[in-house]
């Protein structure tokens, strides 16, 4: 694929191999799908008709794999989900027999979301389309991470020299990954908080600032990037327990009076309410940006789905 292109990938495997102009020109490709979206019957876009994409989800999803689903219905795409739960994979079939029976149905988009770090690039190595990374294990979920940054571009006008802190537990989370890769690339100032068992060693590597009080952390914030604590991957105790949790790192309407006056909260979802965060913050509208990371999120994966299939597509100065 040439260089020349504003997105030369043939894959989104994570936001690490992307520049800032490439994930601004994602950004701002999604724009556009934001006002089909809204539009108040007829959603539909024919780019995509006749190509094939497969969903293959062999870890639980509501949102993600919903828009996924959304996305390439709107564009015209015939989308198949894989029942992992019915599938062979319940057999012994191995990662790579699975990709390579889903390639000999020519798809023409793959989406994957899998429990183990690395498991997408593994199949992304062994297909001949563009395969796009749903959440792999720890590693990276690069589509929530786009639209994210589309959801802060939005809102605040800008992305640059915002404070973003993220907060809970950033040691089992791909979206705290992704998201402190691509708003530092995006250059915003991010800070991680939580306590230091969930907070994954070497993260100072990645150029952010790490505190252990949410007081802190969250003082003057822009923007408070809450995240569930993914017992699913803990091992072991992690926490004491989730009340002690809360008192110390749970988002509450007192608490957020340290931001900024306009600070925007956000969350991926799925919340554990009273957990990491209180209803009352979840729920008021006048900071709350949850449900738009929702709506942002079918626009950002129709704007991926359409890029990474321009190229089979054969649209001019793609091909
Ligand atoms: C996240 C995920 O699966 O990584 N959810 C999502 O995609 N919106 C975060 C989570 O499960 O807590």
């Amino acid at each position: 694929m040439s260089l020349n292109l504003p997105f030369p990938h043939r894959h989104l495997l994570g936001i690490a191999p992307l520049t800032a102009p490439e994930i601004l020109f994602l950004l701002d490709e999604a724009e556009r799908w934001v006002a089909l979206n809204r539009a108040a019957a007829v959603k539909h876009d024919d780019s995509l008709a006749g190509l094939t994409q497969i969903n293959a989800f062999f870890e639980n999803s509501t949102r993600t794999l919903l828009s996924f689903e959304i996305a390439g219905k709107r564009l015209g795409a015939d989308v198949v989900n894989m029942a992992v739960a019915q599938s062979s994979v319940k057999k012994g079939e191995t990662l790579i027999d699975t990709a390579v029976t889903l390639d000999a149905m020519h798809a023409d988009m793959l989406v994957i979301r899998h429990q183990a770090s690395g498991a997408v690039q593994l199949i992304a190595d062994k297909v001949d389309c563009p395969v796009l990374n749903a959440g792999d294990g720890q590693h990276e979920h690069p589509t929530q991470a786009l639209l994210d940054a589309l959801t802060i571009r939005r809102r605040k006008g800008r992305i640059e020299r915002l404070v973003i802190a993220i907060c809970g537990d950033i040691m089992h989370s791909r979206v705290a990954r992704s998201d402190i890769i691509s708003l530092q690339k995006l250059g915003a100032h991010v800070r991680i908080v939580g306590p230091s068992t969930l907070i994954p060693p070497h993260i100072e590597a990645l150029g952010v600032e790490i505190f252990h009080d949410l007081d802190k952390a969250i003082a003057g914030a822009d923007v408070v990037m809450m995240l569930r604590l993914q017992t699913e991957r803990m091992a072991g105790g992690f926490i004491p327990s989730l009340r002690e949790y809360h008192a110390l790192f749970g988002l509450t309407v007192e608490k957020l009076k340290l931001a900024a006056e306009d600070v925007l909260v956000m969350h991926p979802g799925p919340l554990n309410r009273g957990v990491e965060i209180d209803s009352a913050v979840a729920d008021d509208l006048k900071y709350s940006a949850i449900t738009e990371q929702v709506e942002m999120g079918v626009a950002m994966r129709m704007a991926c789905l359409d890029v990474l299939t321009r190229q089979r597509r054969g649209v001019k100065g793609w091909a």
